[in-house]
Protein backbone atom coordinates (compact mmCIF):
# COMPACT_ATOMS: atom_id res chain seq x y z
CA UNK A 1 0.00 0.00 0.00
CA UNK A 2 1.51 3.45 -0.98
CA UNK A 3 1.04 6.24 1.94
CA UNK A 4 0.22 9.55 0.08
CA UNK A 5 2.75 12.26 1.66
CA UNK A 6 1.03 15.26 2.55
CA UNK A 7 2.26 18.80 2.98
CA UNK A 8 2.16 18.69 7.20
CA UNK A 9 2.01 22.90 7.22
CA UNK A 10 -0.74 23.28 4.46
CA UNK A 11 -2.83 20.56 6.28
CA UNK A 12 -2.61 21.85 9.99
CA UNK A 13 -3.35 25.59 8.24
CA UNK A 14 -6.50 24.31 6.93
CA UNK A 15 -7.30 21.95 9.77
CA UNK A 16 -7.39 25.00 12.17
CA UNK A 17 -8.89 27.36 9.79
CA UNK A 18 -11.89 25.78 9.08
CA UNK A 19 -12.40 24.46 12.67
CA UNK A 20 -13.21 28.08 13.87
CA UNK A 21 -15.96 30.08 13.67
CA UNK A 22 -15.83 32.63 11.59
CA UNK A 23 -13.81 29.75 9.47
CA UNK A 24 -10.72 31.43 7.72
CA UNK A 25 -7.71 30.68 5.34
CA UNK A 26 -4.72 32.63 4.67
CA UNK A 27 -4.08 34.33 1.10
CA UNK A 28 -0.41 33.46 1.22
CA UNK A 29 -1.81 29.91 0.72
CA UNK A 30 -3.26 31.49 -3.21
CA UNK A 31 0.24 31.33 -4.65
CA UNK A 32 0.70 27.58 -5.94
CA UNK A 33 1.52 27.52 -9.72
CA UNK A 34 -2.13 27.81 -10.79
CA UNK A 35 -2.32 30.82 -8.25
CA UNK A 36 0.96 32.56 -9.68
CA UNK A 37 -0.54 31.93 -13.07
CA UNK A 38 -4.00 33.88 -12.05
CA UNK A 39 -2.30 36.32 -10.35
CA UNK A 40 -0.31 37.05 -13.59
CA UNK A 41 -3.79 37.21 -15.18
CA UNK A 42 -5.20 39.97 -12.27
CA UNK A 43 -2.16 42.44 -12.71
CA UNK A 44 -2.95 42.64 -16.73
CA UNK A 45 -7.00 43.17 -16.06
CA UNK A 46 -8.41 46.50 -16.86
CA UNK A 47 -9.70 46.94 -13.26
CA UNK A 48 -6.64 45.82 -11.37
CA UNK A 49 -4.99 49.18 -11.66
CA UNK A 50 -2.58 48.61 -8.89
CA UNK A 51 0.30 47.10 -10.72
CA UNK A 52 0.15 49.60 -13.94
CA UNK A 53 0.25 52.33 -11.63
CA UNK A 54 3.06 51.25 -9.41
CA UNK A 55 4.97 50.38 -12.76
CA UNK A 56 4.49 53.97 -14.06
CA UNK A 57 5.31 55.67 -10.48
CA UNK A 58 8.89 53.86 -10.53
CA UNK A 59 9.08 54.70 -14.41
CA UNK A 60 8.67 58.00 -13.46
CA UNK A 61 10.94 58.21 -10.12
CA UNK A 62 13.57 55.67 -11.13
CA UNK A 63 16.35 57.82 -10.71
CA UNK A 64 15.02 59.85 -7.38
CA UNK A 65 14.58 56.41 -5.71
CA UNK A 66 18.10 55.55 -6.51
CA UNK A 67 19.94 58.87 -6.06
CA UNK A 68 21.83 57.77 -2.91
CA UNK A 69 22.74 53.97 -3.83
CA UNK A 70 26.30 53.79 -5.25
CA UNK A 71 28.81 51.26 -6.10
CA UNK A 72 28.36 47.85 -3.91
CA UNK A 73 25.20 48.33 -2.37
CA UNK A 74 22.74 45.66 -1.83
CA UNK A 75 18.98 45.69 -3.80
CA UNK A 76 17.06 43.58 -1.10
CA UNK A 77 13.37 43.00 -2.17
CA UNK A 78 10.58 41.21 -0.47
CA UNK A 79 8.09 39.03 -2.55
CA UNK A 80 9.41 39.74 -5.71
CA UNK A 81 7.18 37.50 -8.18
CA UNK A 82 7.67 37.85 -11.30
CA UNK A 83 9.88 40.63 -10.94
CA UNK A 84 8.26 42.91 -13.39
CA UNK A 85 8.26 46.29 -11.16
CA UNK A 86 11.89 46.06 -10.04
CA UNK A 87 13.15 45.20 -13.41
CA UNK A 88 12.58 48.86 -14.11
CA UNK A 89 15.15 49.42 -11.40
CA UNK A 90 17.28 47.11 -12.23
CA UNK A 91 17.57 48.18 -15.87
CA UNK A 92 18.61 52.12 -14.60
CA UNK A 93 21.44 50.48 -12.42
CA UNK A 94 22.64 48.21 -15.53
CA UNK A 95 22.59 51.34 -17.61
CA UNK A 96 24.40 53.33 -15.18
CA UNK A 97 27.13 50.69 -14.67
CA UNK A 98 26.08 50.85 -10.79
CA UNK A 99 27.14 47.69 -9.19
CA UNK A 100 25.21 45.97 -6.54
CA UNK A 101 23.75 42.50 -5.56
CA UNK A 102 20.24 41.43 -5.61
CA UNK A 103 18.66 39.38 -2.87
CA UNK A 104 15.28 38.86 -4.39
CA UNK A 105 13.33 36.99 -2.10
CA UNK A 106 9.93 34.92 -2.63
CA UNK A 107 7.98 32.14 -0.53
CA UNK A 108 8.10 29.87 -4.26
CA UNK A 109 11.22 28.74 -5.46
CA UNK A 110 9.72 27.71 -8.73
CA UNK A 111 8.89 31.86 -9.51
CA UNK A 112 12.69 32.51 -7.99
CA UNK A 113 14.69 29.82 -10.23
CA UNK A 114 13.07 31.48 -13.24
CA UNK A 115 13.49 35.40 -11.87
CA UNK A 116 16.95 34.22 -11.60
CA UNK A 117 18.04 33.20 -14.91
CA UNK A 118 15.83 35.64 -16.85
CA UNK A 119 17.66 38.38 -14.87
CA UNK A 120 20.80 36.91 -15.74
CA UNK A 121 19.59 37.03 -18.83
CA UNK A 122 18.56 40.38 -19.36
CA UNK A 123 20.96 41.98 -17.16
CA UNK A 124 24.45 39.74 -17.52
CA UNK A 125 26.90 39.89 -14.70
CA UNK A 126 24.32 41.48 -12.34
CA UNK A 127 24.51 39.33 -8.92
CA UNK A 128 21.41 37.32 -7.85
CA UNK A 129 21.02 35.64 -4.87
CA UNK A 130 17.67 34.60 -3.79
CA UNK A 131 16.60 33.80 -0.82
CA UNK A 132 13.10 31.68 -1.02
CA UNK A 133 11.17 31.90 2.27
CA UNK A 134 9.32 33.56 4.64
CA UNK A 135 10.43 36.85 5.21
CA UNK A 136 9.17 37.04 8.81
CA UNK A 137 11.75 34.12 9.50
CA UNK A 138 14.30 35.46 6.80
CA UNK A 139 14.55 38.89 8.45
CA UNK A 140 15.86 37.60 11.40
CA UNK A 141 18.99 36.38 10.71
CA UNK A 142 19.69 38.62 7.36
CA UNK A 143 22.56 36.88 4.81
CA UNK A 144 23.40 40.13 2.98
CA UNK A 145 26.24 42.05 3.67
CA UNK A 146 25.51 44.31 6.11
CA UNK A 147 28.59 46.79 6.66
CA UNK A 148 26.85 48.20 2.61
CA UNK A 149 24.32 49.76 2.57
CA UNK A 150 20.94 48.23 1.99
CA UNK A 151 18.14 49.36 -0.55
CA UNK A 152 14.79 46.99 0.89
CA UNK A 153 12.13 46.76 -1.68
CA UNK A 154 8.84 45.76 -0.45
CA UNK A 155 6.20 46.83 -3.28
CA UNK A 156 2.87 45.95 -5.06
CA UNK A 157 1.21 46.79 -1.63
CA UNK A 158 1.84 43.35 0.09
CA UNK A 159 1.62 44.87 3.18
CA UNK A 160 -2.30 45.27 2.61
CA UNK A 161 -2.53 41.70 3.73
CA UNK A 162 -1.31 41.87 7.17
CA UNK A 163 -3.61 42.39 9.97
CA UNK A 164 -1.89 45.62 11.84
CA UNK A 165 -0.79 43.29 14.52
CA UNK A 166 1.31 42.04 11.92
CA UNK A 167 1.96 44.93 9.81
CA UNK A 168 3.83 46.16 12.73
CA UNK A 169 5.82 42.63 13.41
CA UNK A 170 7.06 43.13 10.27
CA UNK A 171 7.77 47.06 9.81
CA UNK A 172 9.44 46.16 13.12
CA UNK A 173 11.77 43.24 11.61
CA UNK A 174 12.26 45.42 9.29
CA UNK A 175 13.58 48.45 10.88
CA UNK A 176 15.63 46.08 13.19
CA UNK A 177 17.63 44.82 9.95
CA UNK A 178 18.09 48.23 8.85
CA UNK A 179 21.50 50.43 9.42
CA UNK A 180 21.49 53.91 9.57
CA UNK A 181 21.92 54.51 5.72
CA UNK A 182 19.87 52.02 4.41
CA UNK A 183 16.37 52.66 2.98
CA UNK A 184 12.86 51.09 2.55
CA UNK A 185 10.65 51.66 -0.78
CA UNK A 186 7.05 50.43 0.32
CA UNK A 187 4.03 50.39 -1.60
CA UNK A 188 0.55 51.10 -0.22
CA UNK A 189 -3.03 51.19 -2.10
CA UNK A 190 -4.67 54.66 -1.57
CA UNK A 191 -7.67 54.77 -0.37
CA UNK A 192 -10.14 56.23 -3.23
CA UNK A 193 -13.50 55.64 -4.48
CA UNK A 194 -14.83 52.61 -3.15
CA UNK A 195 -16.23 51.78 -6.69
CA UNK A 196 -12.91 51.51 -7.99
CA UNK A 197 -11.65 50.00 -5.14
CA UNK A 198 -14.57 47.09 -4.97
CA UNK A 199 -13.84 46.43 -9.12
CA UNK A 200 -10.65 45.44 -8.76
CA UNK A 201 -11.53 42.67 -6.22
CA UNK A 202 -14.42 41.62 -8.69
CA UNK A 203 -13.80 42.33 -12.17
CA UNK A 204 -15.68 41.62 -14.84
CA UNK A 205 -14.10 38.67 -16.59
CA UNK A 206 -14.25 36.81 -13.36
CA UNK A 207 -10.47 36.13 -12.65
CA UNK A 208 -10.18 37.12 -9.21
CA UNK A 209 -12.82 34.75 -8.38
CA UNK A 210 -11.22 31.72 -9.90
CA UNK A 211 -8.34 32.99 -7.91
CA UNK A 212 -10.00 33.01 -4.66
CA UNK A 213 -11.54 29.60 -5.46
CA UNK A 214 -8.00 28.14 -6.18
CA UNK A 215 -7.54 27.50 -2.44
CA UNK A 216 -10.15 25.24 -2.47
CA UNK A 217 -9.15 23.90 -5.77
CA UNK A 218 -5.79 23.20 -3.71
CA UNK A 219 -7.35 22.06 -1.01
CA UNK A 220 -8.81 19.20 -3.17
CA UNK A 221 -5.76 19.10 -5.11
CA UNK A 222 -3.13 18.59 -2.42
CA UNK A 223 -5.22 17.57 0.62
CA UNK A 224 -7.02 14.83 -0.86
CA UNK A 225 -10.58 17.22 -0.48
CA UNK A 226 -14.23 17.70 -2.48
CA UNK A 227 -14.80 20.99 -2.41
CA UNK A 228 -17.39 21.06 -5.11
CA UNK A 229 -16.52 24.90 -6.38
CA UNK A 230 -19.93 25.65 -7.63
CA UNK A 231 -21.02 25.65 -4.14
CA UNK A 232 -19.30 28.32 -3.06
CA UNK A 233 -19.39 32.39 -3.80
CA UNK A 234 -16.63 34.73 -4.64
CA UNK A 235 -17.68 37.89 -2.48
CA UNK A 236 -15.16 40.67 -1.85
CA UNK A 237 -16.42 44.08 0.19
CA UNK A 238 -14.92 47.41 0.92
CA UNK A 239 -15.30 49.25 3.77
CA UNK A 240 -14.09 52.65 3.10
CA UNK A 241 -14.02 53.71 6.73
CA UNK A 242 -11.27 51.33 7.34
CA UNK A 243 -10.02 50.79 4.81
CA UNK A 244 -10.04 46.98 4.53
CA UNK A 245 -11.31 45.02 1.39
CA UNK A 246 -12.18 41.84 1.95
CA UNK A 247 -12.41 38.80 0.45
CA UNK A 248 -14.57 35.96 1.21
CA UNK A 249 -16.01 32.38 -0.04
CA UNK A 250 -19.65 31.75 0.98
CA UNK A 251 -21.24 28.40 1.07
CA UNK A 252 -24.18 28.75 -0.84
CA UNK A 253 -25.83 25.58 1.03
CA UNK A 254 -25.76 23.43 4.29
CA UNK A 255 -22.65 20.96 2.87
CA UNK A 256 -19.99 18.89 4.29
CA UNK A 257 -16.75 18.44 2.23
CA UNK A 258 -14.47 15.46 3.10
CA UNK A 259 -10.79 16.48 3.46
CA UNK A 260 -8.74 13.43 2.64
CA UNK A 261 -5.67 14.51 4.69
CA UNK A 262 -7.14 15.46 7.81
CA UNK A 263 -9.81 12.30 7.77
CA UNK A 264 -12.52 14.34 8.48
CA UNK A 265 -16.17 16.18 7.21
CA UNK A 266 -16.10 19.96 7.48
CA UNK A 267 -19.48 20.99 7.69
CA UNK A 268 -20.66 24.36 6.39
CA UNK A 269 -24.29 26.05 7.19
CA UNK A 270 -26.05 28.24 4.73
CA UNK A 271 -24.13 31.15 3.77
CA UNK A 272 -21.39 30.62 6.30
CA UNK A 273 -18.56 32.28 5.26
CA UNK A 274 -14.27 31.98 5.07
CA UNK A 275 -12.45 34.97 5.29
CA UNK A 276 -9.84 34.13 2.69
CA UNK A 277 -8.14 37.79 2.31
CA UNK A 278 -7.68 41.40 3.30
CA UNK A 279 -6.06 44.13 1.19
CA UNK A 280 -6.00 46.95 3.08
CA UNK A 281 -6.19 50.47 1.39
CA UNK A 282 -4.58 54.08 3.38
CA UNK A 283 -5.01 57.18 3.53
CA UNK A 284 -1.13 59.37 3.33
CA UNK A 285 -1.99 60.21 6.63
CA UNK A 286 -1.78 56.67 8.08
CA UNK A 287 1.21 55.74 5.73
CA UNK A 288 2.94 59.05 8.21
CA UNK A 289 1.99 57.74 10.82
CA UNK A 290 2.48 54.09 10.27
CA UNK A 291 6.17 55.26 9.52
CA UNK A 292 6.53 57.26 12.66
CA UNK A 293 5.05 54.38 14.78
CA UNK A 294 7.73 52.34 13.30
CA UNK A 295 10.54 54.25 13.94
CA UNK A 296 10.67 55.90 10.43
CA UNK A 297 11.13 58.98 8.85
CA UNK A 298 9.51 59.87 5.37
CA UNK A 299 11.64 60.72 3.31
CA UNK A 300 10.08 60.91 -0.07
CA UNK A 301 6.44 59.95 -1.64
CA UNK A 302 6.00 59.20 -4.95
CA UNK A 303 2.56 59.11 -6.49
CA UNK A 304 0.97 59.04 -9.53
CA UNK A 305 -1.17 62.04 -11.20
CA UNK A 306 -4.85 60.36 -10.57
CA UNK A 307 -3.55 59.27 -6.44
CA UNK A 308 -4.57 55.42 -7.08
CA UNK A 309 -1.44 54.03 -5.36
CA UNK A 310 2.09 55.42 -3.47
CA UNK A 311 5.58 54.44 -2.93
CA UNK A 312 7.33 56.00 0.03
CA UNK A 313 11.14 56.05 0.96
CA UNK A 314 11.46 55.59 4.66
CA UNK A 315 14.84 55.72 6.14
CA UNK A 316 15.64 54.57 10.03
CA UNK A 317 14.63 57.37 12.41
C1 LIG B 1 -0.53 40.75 -4.28
C2 LIG B 1 -1.50 41.08 -2.16
C3 LIG B 1 -1.07 42.96 -3.54
O1 LIG B 1 -4.13 42.33 -2.39
O2 LIG B 1 -4.25 43.37 -4.29
C4 LIG B 1 -5.19 40.57 -6.11
C5 LIG B 1 -3.45 40.10 -4.23
N1 LIG B 1 -5.88 39.51 -4.39
N2 LIG B 1 -6.49 40.30 -6.28
C6 LIG B 1 -3.83 42.45 -3.57
C7 LIG B 1 -4.81 40.07 -4.90
C8 LIG B 1 -6.92 39.65 -5.25
C9 LIG B 1 -2.85 41.46 -4.18
N3 LIG B 1 -1.51 41.54 -3.54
Amino acid sequence: MSVKSFDQQFAQHVASGLDQHPKKLSSQYFYDARGDKLFQQIMALPEYYLTRTEFDILQNNKKEILASMHNGFNLVEWGVGDGKKSGILLDYLYENSIDFTYYPNDISSNALLGLKRSVQEKWPGIRVEPIQGNYFELLKAPIWNREKPTLMLYLGANIGNFNPDLTKRLLTSMRNSMGADDKLLIGFDLKKDPEIILSAYNDSEGVTRQFNLNLLERINRELDANFDLEAFKHWPVYDPESGYCKSYLVSTCAQQVWVGALGKAISFEPAETIFTEVSRKYSLTQIQDLAMENNFTQEKIFIDGKHLFTDVLWNPR
